[in-house]
């Protein structure tokens, strides 16, 4: 199959960092289909020998399970080309359409991983220069906007140009391996569906700490925070995996019609739940990792006295039969003690205790997300002391590590939502009404903090957020994986 992949931003940090990895991967994988072309597209004037260059230098920086060779690498390079384009010039796009034509692939897809503020701008001359015809796709990344208006706005603008089968909006949690597992979990086995309910359910957390801060991204972050950047998407979208009602089929409408009645089952916020039920943090300097690192507001191209947020953690329910009154916790942060995303399915303790076991113990599944990918389910047993007569239950875990099990080289998230794309798969992809549901639901609370004088909450770097994250929790009686 022949394709061109057209990646818009194909010199900055996204192109380098994520996408050129994923697809020199699926290149050793042997699945990127073969008679393919990448093309980056900047404002920089590089041949293609100096793009090829480019990339190979920043290979060494990136993670890689095994570094390629020079002649593996020049195999892959000999894919990658360079066209010199400026986003605001329709003379630029028409010489794009051009090289296009040329070859005229099959598939052509357009990958817009540049700022989101040129989502508009490009999609409109892509039309004008008549790149929107049928074999293309266009990739967006997030953030598509940073509020409910200005993602319908580009919603708009890109539909005006391409059909709702020809948008690919990006989440790549959705690619990551261990949320396919999710999904597999739920509705390949029949295990735990009928567990998976309020009358067994005591409540849900979901966790994803990363150890990093914001890294180089340091002004965009500033006007973005922790809420857009990883809530309204990556967070909402494991939520929905995880509550969603298990679809008709296996296609893409048919998950995404799920996801989006879980979006709109999001009990909506009162002014007390603003008040209590959300927690924001910032991180101040701390040790990460045995390291000393600066406070978020020392970070290069951060306002010294930004108010933005690094760490959100929320409570939330589900008004539908299924979830009512079960309590979903999420939360997000960046510097925090441990790179670890993992969701907890917390059941209800047994009814009529004729064990002693440890106070409050009860069953707990546990999703880890990242870094290891697999399953956790604790348990109560009889333990080593069993010679007594009412002898205390102990913990135990049933441990599945699907990395030992699969072998850790399996298909990233990028390589995963690439290929999808290639092939016209939209089952991973973000429907845009998903996407609008998820901004209206985050829209209070961010209108909330705009009008709060108090700011964020410090909290140490390499520690897991501000006290408020727990004493949120704890109101309700529980805490937090870490800390129980
Ligand atoms: C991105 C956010 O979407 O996800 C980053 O913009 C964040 O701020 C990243 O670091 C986390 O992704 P992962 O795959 O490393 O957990």
């Amino acid at each position: 199959m022949s394709f061109d992949l057209v990646l818009f931003g194909g010199t900055g940090d996204l192109a380098w960092r994520k996408l050129m990895p994923a697809l020199f991967q699926a290149f050793r994988h042997g699945t990127l289909p073969e008679g393919g072309r990448i093309i980056g597209v900047a404002r920089d004037a590089l041949t293609d020998q100096q793009y090829r260059a480019l990339i190979r230098s920043r290979f060494d920086e990136v993670e890689l399970a095994k570094r390629p060779s020079a002649e593996e690498f020049d195999r892959f390079a000999a894919l990658l080309h360079f066209i010199r384009v400026d986003l605001s010039k329709p003379a630029d796009y028409r010489h794009l359409a051009e090289v296009l034509r040329e070859r005229n692939a099959e598939t052509v897809v357009m990958y817009l991983a540049t700022a989101p503020s040129l989502f508009t701008v490009a999609c409109e001359q892509l039309a004008a220069a008549g790149l929107n015809t049928p074999a293309t796709r266009i990739v967006l990344e997030k953030p598509l906007g940073h509020d409910l208006a200005s993602n319908r706005s580009i919603n708009e603008t890109v539909r005006r140009a391409f059909s709702e089968r020809q948008i690919f909006r990006i989440d790549h949690y959705l690619g990551k391996p261990s949320v396919q597992n999710l999904f597999a979990l739920r509705f390949g086995n029949s295990l735990f569906e009928p567990l998976w309910r309020r009358e067994t359910i005591a409540n849900i957390q979901i966790t994803i700490a990363e150890d990093l801060g914001v890294e180089k991204r340091g002004a965009f972050y500033d006007s973005t925070g922790a809420l857009r950047d990883m809530v309204q998407n990556h967070a909402l979208q494991l939520l929905c995996a995880v509550a969603m009602e298990p679809p008709i089929n296996a296609h893409a409408d048919a998950i995404r019609d799920e996801k989006l009645k879980v979006l709109r089952s999001l009990k909506p916020w009162s002014a007390l739940a603003l008040s209590q039920e959300v927690v924001r943090g910032q991180y101040a300097e701390g040790v990460v990792n045995g390291e000393p690192v600066p406070g978020y507001r020392q970070e290069a191209g951060v306002d010294p006295d930004s108010p933005t947020e690094t760490f959100v953690a929320l409570r939330t329910e589900i008004a539908n039969w299924r979830w009512a009154g079960v309590p979903f916790y999420l939360r997000t942060g960046k510097r925090l003690a441990a790179r670890d995303a993992h969701i907890v399915i917390n059941f209800r303790p047994a009814p009529h205790a004729i064990f002693k076991s440890p106070l409050g113990a009860a069953n707990s599944l546990v999703i880890n997300l990242q870094p290891r990918d697999g399953l956790e389910l604790h348990l109560l047993a009889q333990g080593a002391d069993n010679r007594r007569q009412q002898a205390a239950l102990s913990p135990v875990q049933l441990d599945l590590d699907f990395d030992k099990r699969f072998g850790s080289e399996r298909v990233g998230a990028y390589e995963r939502l690439l290929l999808d794309v290639i092939h016209g798969r939209l089952n991973l992809f973000v429907r845009s009404d998903e996407q609008e549901e998820a901004w209206r639901w985050v829209e209070p609370v961010l209108d909330h903090w705009a009008a709060d004088t108090e700011g964020p909450r410090p909290y140490a770097a390499g520690t897991w957020g501000p006290s408020a994250s727990s004493a949120m929790i704890a109101r309700d009686g529980y805490c937090w994986s870490e800390a129980c």
